[in-house]
């Protein structure tokens, strides 16, 4: 079957003037891991309006009744009546839920080829969805995937009755990283609810050490050139080197523009560890999303390509001057005049607990969610460190301290994510239904289902694409492979409201 359209896959990400380190930061992007798509026609694209769902605060425990109102949307354009069509809900995550994926993206294809009634829910705590009055610690106890999924269930349940759909409609969920967990967890707990599952780049195996993250991310690298993270490796070790002497730590601060000069005390190796950790994530954040979108300005139009003529360009001098190089493209196209490294600063943003921080886009939330439930922090860890081994695991437990409290340290954060483990089966989910995607060169396909476990869940590993690729709308220069993906997720749905 095919699906036909014409569109440009773009989509814009920040226009604020925000640090470098939170525009990029814990391999989550400002405002969420999945893009808003952006059409070049949007701006002739209907705007929908934001709806409110009465929901419950907290789902296991009958003695609470708070309630609170949380976001949705819904497009009734497609959708003919039941019993012919089905109901599409994309799960929202890790940051606002945007109007714009109402009327664009893959599932809106599907969508009208299937005539499907469309939803989508917004996370609790994302967004404008704020079940309490500030996110201080004990506020946040209702920040979890479980509420999340209730959510999601009592949601369903009660359009069903508003709707008046029959028992026999189908709803499909789709969700893209950290929602693609989502996706399958809800088609694993609510089966009696959810017909099925597009679980695209989800992360399904909690992990406190994400250290494969930097693997994939050399493996994406190797990709463009076989001389690119070599290049890296050795700009590295050159501000190593710089940063033990005054002179070299001058240097450093000029080269690589940082906000405050680097205090002699160099001891403190909080600032050096973020330093390095935001140092790779000019890398990271590029081949998280690379080619996903592409437009005339902004970070966009930068891939793993440009980093890595850059790095392999002898001429723009030794390879530290070649990772400033980098730092400069990536501080221009953020629209930012200096590199935000230091510690305390960054810790005393996440700790701001008010719904008008800067941080409550959802940094400090999706912080609470990877130091209780988690983890997946993406330390120096693995080999050959070409980013230096100065982020391991204990800098990120650190962040989870001082944000946090003492409470959340290294036995915390262990148990948490065995728990979350044993709560959904991490990798040996048993599922039917489920559509499980990920791309080569993602990062986070590392702790997700990249092959066949079982026939009813399949998985469609993409060559060369990266994070959430199938789900923006189609573009004329998508490479086959991804447009094939997004086929055969067509027939898996068919196959499923079929049933
Ligand atoms: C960049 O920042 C300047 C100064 O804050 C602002 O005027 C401008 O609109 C920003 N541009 C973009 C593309 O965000
Ligand atoms: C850093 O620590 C080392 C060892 O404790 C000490 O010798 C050195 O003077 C310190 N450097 C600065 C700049 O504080
Ligand atoms: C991205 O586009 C901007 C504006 O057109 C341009 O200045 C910049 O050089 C481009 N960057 C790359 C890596 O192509
Ligand atoms: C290397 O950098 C120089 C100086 O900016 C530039 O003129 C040249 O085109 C670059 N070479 C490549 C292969 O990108
Ligand atoms: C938290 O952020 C808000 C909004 O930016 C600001 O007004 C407030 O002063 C901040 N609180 C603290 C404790 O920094």
């Amino acid at each position: 079957m095919r699906i036909l359209l014409l569109s440009l896959c773009i989509f814009l990400f920040i226009n604020k003037n925000i640090n470098a380190w939170r525009v990029f930061h814990h391999g989550r992007m400002v405002g969420g891991n999945i893009g808003k798509p952006f059409h070049y026609r949007s701006s002739k694209l209907k705007t929908i309006p934001e709806k409110w769902f009465m929901q419950n605060l907290d789902h296991f425990n009958p003695g609470n009744d708070q309630k609170w109102k949380q976001k949705y949307f819904v497009n009734e354009d497609f959708y003919r009546g039941s019993p012919s069509g089905p109901v599409f809900l994309m799960i929202g995550g890790e940051g606002e839920a945007s109007d714009k994926w109402m009327t664009q993206g893959a599932w809106i294809d599907y969508a009208k080829v299937y005539k499907a009634l469309c939803f989508q829910l917004e996370h609790r705590y994302y967004g404008k969805s704020h079940p309490t009055p500030d996110l201080s610690t004990k506020n946040l106890q209702y920040l979890t995937s479980q509420q999340a999924l209730a959510d999601l269930a009592f949601f369903i349940q009660t359009i069903s009755a508003q709707y008046k759909l029959n028992d026999d409609v189908k709803w499909i969920v789709f969700g893209g990283s950290y929602p693609g967990s989502l996706a399958a967890w809800m088609r694993m707990k609510y089966p009696h609810l959810v017909h099925g599952a597009m679980s695209a780049s989800g992360p399904l195996l909690a992990e406190v050490d994400f250290k494969d993250y930097f693997r994939v991310v050399d493996e994406a690298l190797a990709t463009s050139s076989n001389t690119c993270a070599t290049a890296v490796r050795q700009g590295t070790t050159q501000v190593e080197i710089l940063l033990r002497h005054m002179i070299g730590q001058r240097n450093i601060n000029e080269k690589f523009k940082l906000c405050d000069p680097i205090d002699q005390n160099i001891n403190n190796t909080n600032d050096v560890s973020n330093l390095f950790e935001t140092l790779a994530g000019n890398f990271a954040g590029v081949v998280q999303y690379n080619k996903d979108n592409r437009i005339g300005k902004g970070r966009s139009n930068i891939t793993i390509d440009s980093l890595c003529e850059i790095m392999d360009n002898d001429s723009l001098g030794p390879p530290i001057d070649r990772l400033a190089a980098v730092n400069t493209m990536l501080l221009d196209a953020y629209n930012q005049t200096c590199l935000d490294y230091k510690y305390d600063k960054m810790i005393k943003q996440y700790r701001n607990v008010s719904w008008g921080s800067e941080t409550s886009e959802g940094g400090r939330q999706w912080n609470y969610q990877t130091c209780t439930e988690f983890g997946f922090f993406q330390s120096s860890a693995y080999s050959p460190q070409n980013f230096g081994n100065r982020f391991p695991v204990n800098f990120f437990i650190q962040q989870c301290i001082d944000i946090f409290g003492p409470k959340y340290n290294k036995d915390f954060l262990d148990a948490s994510v065995r728990r979350t483990n044993t709560l959904y089966g991490a990798l040996n989910i048993d599922v039917t239904n489920v559509v499980f995607v990920q791309g080569s060169i993602d990062p986070w396909h590392a702790l997700g289902i990249t092959k066949t476990q079982s026939l009813g869940a399949p998985a469609i590993y993409i060559e060369g694409t990266a994070h959430c690729a199938n789900m923006y709308p189609q573009a004329a220069d998508d490479p086959p492979q991804l447009t094939a993906a997004r086929i055969q997720i067509a027939e898996l749905i068919n196959s499923w409201i079929r049933l």
